[in-house]
């Protein structure tokens, strides 16, 4: 493996997403060998921290035998990216540090801090010199989600970083990409003879996928009663998944020919017109109910929400691709917070055979085989057929051949952001986002986040936490008489909706 030298600097060193996430990645890439050249990791941010007190306060956050393994690299420097002096510090420092470890010059900055300081950030960046590349040496950025809170800001967002930073060096994550099973699901697709053929119209009734969380809003609240579940998962993380599963096969499995791909899917995504909102789109807010016996809170009680708040914790659409592929083929996508279980999957339902040749009495039609590529948890792959069921007469019974990744013995299931965090010191950005496929997700999102600030559009069911949301969303089912593929029974007994 070639060896890269680099210098990390991480805004936002102190927050929940270094703390959970990138330090224990790092850990994660250095003690698996992967990082293998110089490196250092320069955490910055408003807390007043020198690097004594982020050692401590990142060794906190490892597993104790892991804290070594980074230790002496880490280091930092305080800064407010409100004030431009503390970007001509941030420079004099990361000189510093590529003297002395020897990094090339080379520089990988990660915006992990709340949007609204993204501008500033790039700006400071820009104008103190830190995002232009000598020869020889490169300078990547990593930008978190949400990037943009419709299409306006989403476009001059990208006006903003482009004006420092040139599209090459722009790594938009979204960390459904850097999940092991979403990257199998293209193997799967163009690396075996079988699936391909089928992977159209002609095969292929419906197409679901799911992606539950049994979690409510936590400590998160202030983000998410502005965000919401359309902009907090669908727009990025459930598109995305439709990316890779409708996407052509690429020319190559290069970054550039990969991303037209799943741009192009993006812009065949049927826009729903105004009219066609209610009928397509439902969503939920989780109200108060009891789990297991126990009383669990509703949206409205949790700390720092309003009890008139109208934020969506759960969205359902149905949509259509216009393209030779996938036309006729609905699309069904749903998320939540607060659902019985914690799942993400994607449901390939295939058509049944043309004429029913085992048919008891006035038994209905077989189930329809499913492909079911189960993102998380237990990874894998599960394919759904009919078999006879032994004994007498031709009774089909619906089998399924289940591959797990935990049967592979020795193989460890990298974290998202391991995955991604070394893609881009490679340079690599086929799993990351770009500037066109971002802005054509926020155009087929826009009309929807429209139509629910008029009073007229702004349906919003109550489900009881627990269940799996409101009916309506068992109407977007086509065709009709079809069920969403429920993973398992709702939590409470109280399974009754109501309008807010
Ligand atoms: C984040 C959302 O992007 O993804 C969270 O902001 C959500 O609200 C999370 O809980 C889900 O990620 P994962 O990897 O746990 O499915």
């Amino acid at each position: 493996m070639p060896e890269h030298h680099f210098i990390l600097v991480i805004f936002g060193a102190s927050g929940d997403l270094a703390e959970k996430k990138l330090l224990p990645a790092l850990n994660g890439l250095t003690g698996g060998g992967f990082l293998t050249g110089r490196f250092a990791v320069l955490g910055t941010g408003r807390t007043p921290l020198d690097d004594r007190s982020f050692r401590a306060k990142c060794a906190a956050s490892v597993a104790p035998g892991d804290a070594a393994l980074l230790s002496d690299r880490l280091h930092y420097q305080p800064l407010n990216p409100a004030h431009p002096d503390d970007f001509s510090a941030l420079r004099q420092r990361l000189a510093e540090l590529n003297a002395e470890y020897r990094a090339g010059g080379n520089i990988l900055f990660y915006l992990a801090v709340p949007p609204s300081q993204y501008a500033s950030i790039v700006e400071g960046l820009g104008n103190a010199g830190l995002s232009g590349e000598a020869e020889g040496t490169w300078r990547r950025i990593i930008i978190e989600k949400p990037f943009g809170r419709d299409l306006a800001s989403a476009r001059a967002l990208n006006r903003q970083v482009l004006t420092h930073f040139r599209e090459e060096q722009v790594f938009r994550i979204d960390h459904y990409l850097g999940k092991e099973t979403v990257q199998n699901l293209l193997v799967a697709r163009f690396a075996n003879g079988i699936f391909e053929p089928l992977w159209n119209r002609n095969y292929i009734r419906r197409v679901e996928i799911t992606s539950a969380e049994s979690a409510g809003v936590g400590a998160r609240s202030g983000y998410y009663e502005q965000a919401g579940a359309l902009r907090d998962m669908l727009q990025n993380h459930l598109l995305q998944l439709v990316a890779v599963t409708a996407m052509e096969p690429p020319a190559t499995a290069d970054a550039w020919a990969v991303r037209n791909e799943t741009l192009k899917v993006f812009q065949s995504l049927r826009p729903l017109a105004p009219a066609e909102i209610a009928a397509n789109v439902v969503r939920g807010q989780y109200t108060a109910s009891r789990i297991r016996g126990e009383p669990v809170a509703g949206y409205r009680e949790e700390a720092g929400i309003g009890s008139d708040s109208r934020t969506e914790t759960y969205v359902a659409m149905k949509f259509f691709i216009d393209n030779w592929r996938w036309n006729g083929v609905p699309f069904l996508v749903r998320t939540g917070k607060r659902l019985p279980t914690r799942v993400t999957e994607i449901v390939v339902h295939f058509r049944q055979p043309p004429h029913h040749l085992f048919r008891q009495g006035d038994a209905s039609a077989p189930p329809s085989n499913q492909l079911v590529i189960r993102i998380q948890p237990d990874e894998g792959l599960l394919l759904k057929f009919g078999l006879k069921e032994p004994g007498a007469g031709f009774r089909v019974r619906d089998v399924g051949m289940d591959f797990h990744y935990s049967d592979l013995s020795g193989v460890r299931l990298p974290d998202a952001y391991e995955r991604l965090l070394l893609d881009c010191i490679q340079g690599d950005a086929t799993l990351y986002l770009r500037n066109d496929a971002v802005e054509a997700t926020w155009a087929f999102v826009d009309p929807v986040l429209r139509a629910w600030e008029e009073p007229a559009g702004s349906r919003l069911y109550g489900y009881p936490a627990g269940t799996w949301g409101p009916e309506p969303a068992d109407r977007l089912v086509e065709p009709a008489g079809d069920m969403w593929r429920e993973p398992c029974r709702n939590l409470t007994a109280d399974s009754s909706f109501c309008e807010l």
